[in-house]
């Protein structure tokens, strides 16, 4: 049985337009793959139908080789966690506190029951606490555990949101757009820890990355899912997706495209 993520045949319309046509690719647990592809290629409905927020017209999902039918409320149960353009942190949580958000089903009452001052199991809580201290140890930050989210630069919150995302001890971990926001220094940083990101979960987990930034994803990708129109039209290495001539032909389309418009 495969361990990762895979999508078979997915097919998405809106009325009469495919957004999504018969896309089938899969994301090996331990790797990162990258999707990219020039403006409405269909990126974000593809990253819709993982999180269960579209449910496709045909085609289905696997995750570890079992049937996935996502529902957006049920990820982090499912084994899936992502993070969001922009970081999502609760404001009124210390950054260490965050990061237990991203654990409480876990846990069996400590932490949400002390947030909200109910009486809860101390030994749980102790356990989320250390686990969440590890977890911003490994991405360097735990000198910031007692921070709140505003007082921290744009990187060290984005390393929040991931350590909170992994927290949930994920099968699959969705990347939105993570170098949004970031200046170049910032993002050689994030693509060192992306580059990580497989092996830093509790047992190594599938990595699917959306991003615009061309030079991130040719740097921390194992492999490359390139859409066009809905279409798979190249997938392979960065090196080979980098010298595939349909690739360019995509993106240098879109840009006479946007030049011309
Ligand atoms: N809710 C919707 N209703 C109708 N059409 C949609 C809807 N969402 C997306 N589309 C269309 O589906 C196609 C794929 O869109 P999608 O947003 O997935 O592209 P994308 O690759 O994310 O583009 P971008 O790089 O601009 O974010 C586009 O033609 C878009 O206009
Ligand atoms: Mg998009």
């Amino acid at each position: 049985m495969e361990q990762g993520l895979a999508l078979h045949h997915i097919g998405v319309r809106f009325g009469g337009l495919t957004a999504l046509d018969d896309v089938s690719l899969r994301v090996p647990a331990g790797s990162v793959v990258g999707v990219i592809g020039p403006n409405g290629a269909g990126k974000t409905t593809l990253f819709n139908v993982i999180c269960g927020f579209l449910v496709p017209e045909s085609g289905s999902l696997t995750l570890d080789g079992r049937p996935l039918r996502p529902r957006p409320h049920q990820l982090t149960r499912l084994g899936i966690a992502r993070t969001l353009q922009g970081t999502g942190l609760f404001a009124g949580l210390t950054a260490l506190e965050n990061v237990m958000t991203g654990a409480t089903h876990t846990a069996r009452a400590g932490f949400l029951a002390a947030l909200l001052g109910l009486p809860g199991s101390d030994r749980d809580e102790r356990r989320l606490r250390q686990h969440a201290l590890d977890i911003l140890d490994g991405l360097g930050i735990a000198g910031h555990a007692d921070a709140a989210p505003g007082t921290l630069p744009f990187a060290v919150r984005q390393r929040v949101a991931l350590a909170r995302a992994l927290a949930a001890r994920p099968r699959l971990l969705l990347l939105d757009e993570p170098a949004g926001g970031l200046g170049a220094e910032d993002i050689a940083d994030l693509a060192e820890l992306i580059r990580q990101l497989p092996q830093r979960a509790a047992d190594p987990c599938a990595v699917l990355l959306v991003e615009h930034h061309m030079d991130l994803v040719m740097s921390v990708c194992d492999e490359i899912v390139v859409l066009d129109f809905g279409r798979v039209i190249a997938a392979g290495t960065p090196d080979e997706v980098r010298d595939d001539p349909a690739v360019t032909d995509a993106y240098l389309g879109s840009a006479v495209d946007e030049a011309t418009a």
